[in-house]
Parts: structure tokens; sequence; C-alpha cells
């Protein structure tokens, strides 16, 4: 069964495009069939993040009711699939961000994961992309403005009725001043599921145009990034992936996997 996850924050800049990135380049590479979809209507970036070239059917044509969103789909050399929005101020035109949870359905069936890369803030557009997925991965950062807006957000996915699968911490820099994991888990009243530290790693994957997961494949920062992948699909991942347990896990799971 496919599972729509949104990637949400409330805060802007907090990590969900990075996120939404390398969960769904994980995910890819442990064999499940993987779409990542840029519901930031108004900034998007995912395809920046990923290495895409311009597209010219994006999700504002299909939210338009102008293509399917298969005509929307770039298929990324390692298998991931991308829904990229358009770049232009045009293309915000007539863009109506309630068709997402249509657009989303569409999608629903063959794929294992569609991961939806929200925008910041509670507009219509990140409202629409809680509503239309059936879970929740919220991304803040050790801080109270981060905090207090992911607070917004899970309010939002609780009313919606959208399931939390958990909270990521980001941009841990672990000085004195930062909130605790306790602290955060306290005050959003759900399990935070990874600690991501701030790591220049990430900004010079950025430049390189690829998820950290692919353009530095050993770093630890990339091992952070297949352990939260791993935590999402339940699977009993293991640094050591040359461990035949950890593939015959994968396996039961994603035949696909090769
Ligand atoms: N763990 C990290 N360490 C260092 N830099 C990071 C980390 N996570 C994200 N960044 C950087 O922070 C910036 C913002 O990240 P990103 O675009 O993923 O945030 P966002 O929440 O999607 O932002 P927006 O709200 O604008 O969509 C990017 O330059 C990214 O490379
Ligand atoms: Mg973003």
């Amino acid at each position: 069964m496919t599972r729509l996850i949104c990637v949400s924050s409330g805060k802007g800049g907090v990590g969900k495009t990075t996120v939404t990135a390398n969960l769904g380049a994980a995910l890819t590479d442990f064999g499940a069939d993987t779409i990542v979809l840029d519901a930031n209507l108004t900034n998007p970036n995912l395809g920046f993040h990923i290495g895409i070239p311009l597209y010219p059917t994006t999700l504002h044509d299909v939210l338009k009711g102008d293509a399917h969103i298969t005509e929307a789909m770039y298929i990324h050399d390692s298998g991931l699939r991308v829904v990229p929005a358009g770049l232009s101020v045009d293309d915000l035109k007539d863009t109506a961000p309630e068709n997402l949870s249509d657009v989303l359905l569409d999608a629903v069936g063959e794929p294992d994961f569609v991961l939806v890369d929200s925008a910041a803030g509670l507009g219509d557009e990140s409202i629409s992309a809680i509503e239309a997925s059936d879970e929740v991965i919220v991304v803040t950062n050790p801080n109270l403005p981060a905090v207090t807006d992911a607070l917004k957000t899970v309010d939002i996915a609780e009313e919606s009725g959208t399931n939390i699968t958990g909270v990521v911490l980001n941009k841990i820099k672990d000085h004195d001043a930062e909130l605790s994991k306790d602290e955060v888990e306290s005050m959003i009243g759900y399990e935070v599921m990874m600690e991501i530290p701030h790591h220049e790693k990430v900004e010079e994957a950025l430049a390189q145009k690829k998820p950290v997961v692919h353009h530095a494949p050993d770093h630890h920062m990339s091992e952070r990034f297949r352990v939260v992948a791993s935590d999402v699909a339940g699977l009993d991942y293991e640094p050591d992936v040359s461990d035949p347990g950890v593939i015959s896990k994968i396996l039961d799971r994603f035949p696909s996997f090769v």
C-alpha cells in the first residue's frame, strides 16, 4: 500500500527539503518504489536538492488540471521519481493547492512511498499538503521559534486526522543554548525519531545538486539519513549493509530490491 508522507515544519529553512530529498534517495536505494513531490508551490527547490534538469511539465500544470501527474514525473538516474514544481511566477497563476489531495490519489497504488515536500508557514499550500497526506514527518531545529512553529503543524495534522510519524530534529550544533531532545519531545508531544547534526556536508551536497546520501554515501551524515529512512520504512537497518541478515529483511519488505 502506498504511504503518502508529508514533510512539514511550520518554520522555514529548518531542513524539510533536505530531509525529503535524502529520505527519498535512501528509500529508493533500499529498493522502495518512491516518488518525491515538490508541494512548495511558491518557493520550490526540491529539484536543486536532487539534481534534475528543468522539466517542461510540473506539479503546477497538474494542479491547474492541464496535465496528469505521470506527465510531470521525472525519473532520476537513481530510480527515484520526482514531481517538480514550476519555478516561474507565472506558474503560480490559477494554481489550486486544494487539488493536491486528488493529485496524490492519482499517484496512489503502485509506489511504496510518496514524499510530499511542504512549504513553510501555515498557508493554503502547506495545510493542503498535510490534509492530502496520511502521515506527517515534522522537521524542526533545537530552538524555541522552530519548535513553537512545529507545534502549530502538529495541531493542524491532529485536526486533519493525519498521523504524526515522528519528529526529525535537524541542524544540531551541540551548544548549551540549544533545546535538548527531551525538551523538544515534551514540548511537541511526539518522539524525536532522529537527531541530525548541522554539518557542512549538507551544503556541499546541495552545491553539487545531490542528496548527501549520494554525494557522500560513506559519510556519517548519510548514515543518519539512511537510519531515518529505515525507521520510516520499518526496516531493521544496521549500518553494515554487508550483513546478510539486514539484506534479507530489506528483501522481505521490498522484493524489487537488487
Ligand atoms: N543538517 C544540516 N546541516 C547543515 N546545513 C543544513 C542541514 N539541513 C539543511 N541544511 C541547509 O539549510 C538550508 C535550508 O534547508 P532546506 O532547504 O532543506 O530547508 P526547508 O525547510 O526546506 O526550507 P524552506 O522552508 O525554505 O522550504 C539549505 O541550505 C540546506 O543545505
Ligand atoms: Mg524547502
